[in-house]
């Protein structure tokens, strides 16, 4: 039985070819450590990584690469940005939708040193306004983060308009690009996004272990890793310059020449290209699963954009029943249960029972949608 992969959201699969070509060629060639040693070896590692940092520059309208930084995935590029701004007596805004890679995180700052933090909550119509960011704002707001798209259900933040609020009030502004990196226009200078957090093993199509951090010149973090970085070696204390200030210990030099392919051929298909196809699937989806009886849908209705994810449930059968037999019966894998969201799924009121989660990539065509359709009408004609 051939396999339909609708687990896009967690990570993308299956990746263009290039992709291992890439790293295969790294390992066969060069896999040495960038920026330590000065032999050849050293040098085309340096080189490789380099290129990605330049060419994920190049796709968010970063001005200077060295303002990239590489981690292993979105969550410690979010823990750096988080944990290494916010300071006692700050106050943060952020989304009822956020993942635990942005919760958690500024729920432990609260723990620790007092961080007071505001989550906005969508209106009735599931979408986010910016007036109700502009709300929340208080005299001592330092930090707007929210995710660019809910990992539960697809729905879209208005990043232009925080962007432009957070520079009017004087307010940084972090983006968890988790869901939307590959998939919707980002560009950090006319967004006016000061840190741009995303892992380049989703919409990037790079493989596990890769993430990075875009932190704008005029953001000074504390790094949260201290170490080698192959620079200033005789000085005690971290380097100053950027990027190996959070570039301690040796980066995933592998990873991040597969993450240069990847990247490279979402650039080749064109971002809205992929955005156009990813929302037919979604529609299809959307449109398919609202006609089957005992189906309940979460989020916005088609008539509002969203990324390729789709949450649902059928009435009376538990979420991850329903993703096992999904699996095991047509050969179609989802996600099931809860989706590191808790507060999402309080928004969706899924809190109790989670949801199975279809989510596409740039593979995934219409038949797949036609075959997830057909699947859960024939779960749900059986238990409902
Ligand atoms: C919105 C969002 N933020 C953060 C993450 C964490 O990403 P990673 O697994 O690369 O740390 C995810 C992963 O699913 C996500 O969907």
């Amino acid at each position: 039985m051939a396999i339909i992969y609708l687990d896009n959201a967690a990570s993308t699969w299956p990746k263009p070819p290039a992709v291992k070509e890439m790293m295969a060629e790294v390992i066969d060639d060069f896999a040495a450590n960038p920026g330590r040693g000065g032999h050849t070896l050293g040098m085309k590692a340096s080189k490789s990584v380099f290129r990605t940092r330049v060419q994920l520059s190049r796709l968010f309208g970063i001005q200077n690469p060295n303002n990239l930084f590489f981690y292993l995935n979105a969550t410690q590029a979010l823990n750096q940005a988080i944990k290494g701004f916010l300071k006692p007596g700050d106050h943060v805004v952020s989304s009822s939708v956020e993942h635990n890679s942005v919760r958690r995180p500024l729920e432990y700052m609260r723990k620790t040193i007092g961080v007071e933090i505001t989550y906005v909550e969508p209106r009735d119509d599931h979408q986010f306004y910016p007036e109700d960011f502009e709300k929340a704002l208080q005299p001592n707001t330092r930090l707007l983060a929210v995710s660019h798209a809910s990992n539960l259900t697809g729905v879209i933040l208005p990043i232009a308009e925080l962007g432009a609020l957070s520079k009017q009030h004087g307010v940084a502004f972090l983006v968890d690009a988790s869901q939307s990196a590959g998939v919707l226009p980002i560009h950090v200078e006319e967004m006016n996004i000061d840190m741009l957090a995303f892992p380049g093993h989703k919409g990037l199509y790079g493989p596990q272990g890769t993430g990075a951090l875009y932190v704008h010149n005029d953001i000074d973090l504390e790094p949260l890793i201290h170490g080698g970085t192959g620079s200033q070696s005789e000085a005690i204390d971290q380097p100053t310059t950027r990027p190996d200030r959070y570039e301690s210990g040796t980066v995933n030099t592998v990873g991040l020449a597969g993450l240069l392919a990847g990247v490279s051929y979402v650039m080749e298909k064109g971002v809205e290209n992929i955005r156009e196809q990813e929302w037919e699937l979604t529609k299809q989806t959307l449109v398919g699963l609202k006609q089957i009886q005992g189906v309940e849908v979460y989020g916005p209705g088609v008539e509002v954009e969203r990324v390729g994810v789709v949450s649902f449930n059928i009435d009376g059968v538990d979420a991850s029943e329903v993703s096992f037999i999904l699996d095991q019966q047509y050969g179609i894998a989802t996600r099931s249960g809860y989706h590191c969201t808790p507060l999402g799924h309080q928004t969706a009121g899924t809190e109790q029972k989670g949801a199975v989660r279809a989510s596409y990539g740039i593979f995934n065509t219409q038949k797949d949608v036609e075959a997830l359709i057909q699947a859960v009408r024939e779960i749900a004609a059986a238990f409902v």
